[in-house]
């Protein structure tokens, strides 16, 4: 049979990987897609640039529209990443009738239904199982694996660069500068940094796995975003004081009333096979009606772990070319005409346990002023425990954790702690889920 000729956007991390995993496991690629894999020509910003794989076969151009455009290639793969000219190019190749296939989660989140739409009209397929979580197959799990299955809820670590930060700076004490220089250094934070550390590419990954975990349209702007920025060495300290580990989690959760779509930074029982995740590594940990909870584990970013996917992926497109376009696996799991209107729930809705510091001054009746506002707003408390002042300071730090209760009205019983003459400054607040039910 004629080899299928691939045409890829972006040489970088992800690109100069891709190009060095098909080749170096081309002969077991080719028995397992049963055609020859080859990379016809590919785009590079800067073609003087050094590069971590050898393109000497491959046709090489500064112009990725002429990849886009080149009848000859079969399917385009796209790493450039940003949603702007990749969006122009991977709309382009899709009515250039080519299959496309992309790591860009924030192309995925933002456009992914009209994008969606395009290639169904079309007639090819859209792959991005490298758009989440790197190396983990987690679209493939939740997209086929589990399709019996009613998720109920996922959570997942799917930024190494924020879990590489946390990690650093509860088990060497270092500081978030430091480590967020040294994710950079090995190629794991995105162009902009910010997009890490501030939730973004964590919501573009959680959007993508809770529109295929429960059928409903990409919804992006609809995403709680928070990052880790605020997080002091002194909660990482307290939580693990506590029995708790911080990490940065995205959150999609189906309720009777809506789906809860958040990221942010949240206590779990240090128990948890997940709450051991650390480094660079990703988990996806998802609560199936039938199954149960089931935890994926991985590489979540680097350039071979992510090229694993991307070559998973032209396996996988290879091996339907010649399928019925109805008879494929939908884009977004359930069929596109199937899709629920099921809303996302305002934060304010949403349902989880709180860790609260706050600073108090240290004179009777303090604690039992603030305990009586949570009882007031039914919030019960779980834990409570109070620092020594530091040296010359009137002011003791105080931890809560709390049981269950909906944000709006963790909202207000915050608002008036604050209010309290008693207590200096914010109260600081992280979510806290067990992740056992
Ligand atoms: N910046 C991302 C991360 C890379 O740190 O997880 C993979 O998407």
């Amino acid at each position: 049979m004629k080899p299928v000729n691939l045409g890829i956007l972006g040489l970088g991390t992800v690109g100069g990987g891709t190009v060095n995993v098909l080749s170096r496991n081309a002969h077991e690629i080719t028995r397992r897609a049963g055609r020859d894999i080859r990379i016809l020509q590919a785009a590079a910003r800067d073609l003087g640039r050094q590069r971590i794989c050898d393109t000497s076969n491959i046709d090489l151009t500064e112009d990725p529209h002429a990849v886009v455009d080149n009848p000859d290639i079969d399917v385009v793969i796209e790493l450039i990443g940003g949603d702007t000219l990749a969006k122009e190019l991977v709309l382009r190749a899709l009515d250039n009738g080519k299959h496309v296939v992309t790591a860009n989660k924030a192309l995925i989140a933002v456009h992914g239904n009209e994008i969606f739409a395009k290639a169904s009209d079309k007639g090819v397929i859209v792959a991005f199982e490298a758009a989440v979580a790197g190396g983990i197959p987690i679209i493939k799990a939740l997209r086929e694996g589990l399709s019996g299955n009613q998720i109920e809820w996922l959570a997942g670590i799917i930024n190494g660069t924020g879990n590489y930060i946390l990690t650093g700076m509860r088990d060497r004490g270092a500081d978030f500068e430091t480590m967020l220089a040294q994710a950079q250094q090995l190629g794991y934070a995105e162009a902009d940094p910010a997009f890490d550390v501030e939730g973004v590419d964590a919501a573009h990954k959680l959007t993508i796995l809770a529109a295929i975990a429960f059928g409903i349209p990409l919804q992006f702007d609809k995403c709680y975003q928070e990052g880790i920025t605020q997080i002091t060495q002194d909660d990482v300290v307290y939580a693990e004081e506590l029995g708790y580990r911080i990490k940065h989690l995205g959150i999609a959760k189906r309720r009777e009333r809506g789906i809860e779509l958040r990221v942010h930074p949240t206590l779990i029982p240090e128990r948890r096979l997940i709450a051991n995740v650390d480094d660079v590594m990703n988990a996806v940990l998802v609560k199936g009606d039938a199954v149960g909870s089931t935890l994926y584990y991985g590489a979540g970013a680097g350039a071979d772990a992510t090229a694993s996917a991307v070559v998973a992926d032209i396996v996988d497109v290879v091996r339907v070319l010649t399928v019925d376009p109805e008879n494929r696996v939908p884009h977004l799991a359930f069929q596109a005409d199937a899709l629920s209107n099921l809303p996302i729930l305002p934060m304010e809705e949403v349902e989880t346990a709180y860790y609260l510091r706050m600073h108090a001054v240290d004179r009777p009746g303090v604690l039992a002023d603030t305990t009586r506002i949570l009882a007031d707003h039914g919030i019960s408390i779980e834990a409570i425990i109070q620092k020594k002042a530091s040296p010359g300071s009137e002011q003791v730090p105080v931890i809560m954790l709390t049981h269950r209760t909906v944000e709006g009205n963790m909202n207000q019983a915050i608002a008036a702690i604050e209010s309290l003459e008693s207590i200096q400054g914010s109260v600081k607040r992280i979510r806290l889920e067990h992740l056992n039910r």
